[in-house]
C-alpha cells in the first residue's frame, strides 16, 4: 500500500516537470555496427519502442504505400552503406521491429525536423551553440536519447537523437566542433520515399548521416565546414557549426549539391549571434514564423556580455522559439565539452499567459 503511494507519488512528481535530461547510452565504434546499438534496449523497453515506431510510421506514411513499399524498402536494404546498413539491420533485430520498418523511420525523420539552432560568442571568445528541435510527434520525447560514441576507449563524439535512428541532428566533436541541422524549407512527409531514391540511386547521404559522418572523421572546424559545405546530401538543409576559437561560427545553407550560402559569425562588427530557424537569412520567414524575430530580440535584450550557456538556454526557451512541437533543447561548447546539456520539453512550451 504505502509503497504504491510513494510510486504514485513519484510517478506524478516526474509528470509535472517540464523538462528533464534524457537517459544517456555509450556505444562502442570499435564493436561490429549489428552489435554496437544493443546498450539502447537496455534503456528503453522494446514493447514501447515497437509501438511508438508504429505510431510514427502509421501517422507520417499511408497505408497503402507503406505496403506497397515494404518489399521494395527490404531490397533496398543492400544498397545502404556501412556501417548504417549494419546498425539498422542490428536495431531491427534486437528492437522486435520489422527490418524495412527501421529503414523506414530512418528515412522518414529525415523530411520534417524543424528547429531553431543558435551560434553565440562573449566577450570573451566563448563560442555557444544551442538548438532547438520541434517535430509533430510527441512520442519523440519519449524516445530521445543523448549517445556518447566511443572509439579506442575515448569519447570519440557524441549527440542528441532518437532511439532507433542512426543519423545525428545534433552532436559535437569534443574540443573541435559543434553542429546542429536545420531543415531548409518546407519538404513534405509525403516526399519521403524521395529520400530512398536520392540516397541509392544518386549515392547521396542522407543529412543526418553526413552530420555524424563529419563528427567521426573531421580533425577541426574549419574541415568540418569544409565537409558540410561540399558534400553532395539528399536536400536542402541548414548546416550549423560552432568551433573552440573567437569567429569559430558559421550557418551553412545547403543544396543537395553544394553551398547556397556562407554566413559566419563576425564578432568584430557586431555579428556576436547568429539565428537560424527553417528559411534563408537573407529572406524574412513566413510572416506567422515569429521565431527568428524573437530569438534576435532576446539575443539582444540579453547582450554579449551576459551570454552564456544559462542565458543562451533561457532564450532557447522563450516562446515561440520553444514552441508546442518543441522535443528536445541541446546547449554545447566545444571547447567546454563536459558541459554538453540535453534537456527534454515534456509538455513543449505554451504561450505566455495574456496581460
Ligand atoms: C571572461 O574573462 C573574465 C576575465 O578573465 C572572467 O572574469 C570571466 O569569468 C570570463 N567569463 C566567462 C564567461 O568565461
Ligand atoms: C511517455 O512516457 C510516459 C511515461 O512512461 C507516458 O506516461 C507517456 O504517455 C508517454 N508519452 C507518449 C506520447 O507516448
Ligand atoms: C538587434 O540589434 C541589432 C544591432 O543593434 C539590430 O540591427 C537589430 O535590428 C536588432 N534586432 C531586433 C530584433 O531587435
Amino acid at each position: 500500500m504505502v509503497w504504491t503511494a510513494l510510486l504514485l507519488l513519484l510517478g506524478l512528481a516526474a509528470s509535472c516537470r517540464a523538462q528533464q535530461a534524457p537517459p544517456t547510452v555509450n556505444i562502442n565504434l570499435d564493436e561490429d555496427p549489428a552489435v554496437r546499438w544493443k546498450p539502447l534496449v537496455k534503456v528503453f523497453d522494446v514493447d514501447y519502442l515497437r509501438k511508438a515506431a508504429a505510431e510514427i510510421i502509421d501517422s507520417t506514411v499511408p497505408k497503402w504505400v507503406h505496403r506497397a513499399i515494404m518489399p521494395i524498402v527490404k531490397s533496398l536494404e543492400k544498397y545502404i552503406p556501412q556501417p548504417y546498413a549494419g546498425e539498422i539491420r542490428g536495431l531491427a533485430s534486437y528492437s522486435g521491429g520489422t527490418l524495412s520498418d527501421i529503414i523506414i523511420l530512418n528515412f522518414a525523420y529525415e523530411v520534417t525536423a524543424f528547429c531553431t539552432s543558435i551560434l553565440t560568442q562573449d566577450r570573451n571568445g566563448s563560442v555557444y551553440h544551442g538548438r532547438n528541435l520541434d517535430y509533430p510527434h510527441s512520442v519523440l520525447r519519449n524516445l530521445t536519447v543523448d549517445v556518447v560514441f566511443f572509439k579506442n576507449g575515448k569519447v570519440a563524439y557524441r549527440g542528441t537523437s532518437f532511439a532507433g535512428y542512426v543519423g545525428l541532428w545534433t552532436g559535437q566533436s569534443p574540443h573541435k566542433f559543434t553542429v546542429s541541422g536545420d531543415e531548409r524549407g518546407t519538404e513534405h512527409w509525403w516526399n519521403w520515399w524521395k529520400n530512398v531514391v536520392s540516397a541509392v540511386l544518386f549515392h547521396r547521404s542522407p543529412v543526418s548521416w553526413l552530420v555524424r559522418e563529419t563528427l567521426e572523421e573531421a580533425e577541426d572546424f574549419q574541415d568540418a565546414v569544409m565537409r558540410l559545405s561540399k558534400t553532395p546530401i539528399i536536400t536542402g538543409v541548414y548546416y550549423i557549426v560552432g568551433g573552440v576559437r573567437a569567429g569559430e561560427g558559421v550557418v551553412i545553407t545547403r543544396d543537395g549539391t553544394g553551398p547556397v550560402d556562407i554566413w559566419p559569425l563576425d564578432p568584430l562588427n557586431g555579428g556576436w549571434y547568429r539565428v537560424e530557424t527553417n528559411f534563408d537569412h537573407w529572406l524574412p520567414p513566413p510572416p506567422a514564423d515569429h521565431r527568428r524575430e524573437v530569438a534576435n530580440e532576446a539575443l539582444n535584450a540579453t547582450g554579449q556580455e551576459h551570454i552564456n550557456a544559462d542565458t543562451l538556454y533561457q532564450v532557447l526557451s522563450l516562446h515561440p522559439v520553444c514552441n508546442g512541437i518543441t522535443i528536445y533543447t541541446t546547449v554545447m561548447s566545444a571547447a567546454s565539452p563536459e558541459k554538453y546539456t540535453t534537456l527534454v520539453r515534456s509538455k513543449g512550451c505554451a504561450p505566455p499567459p495574456p496581460e
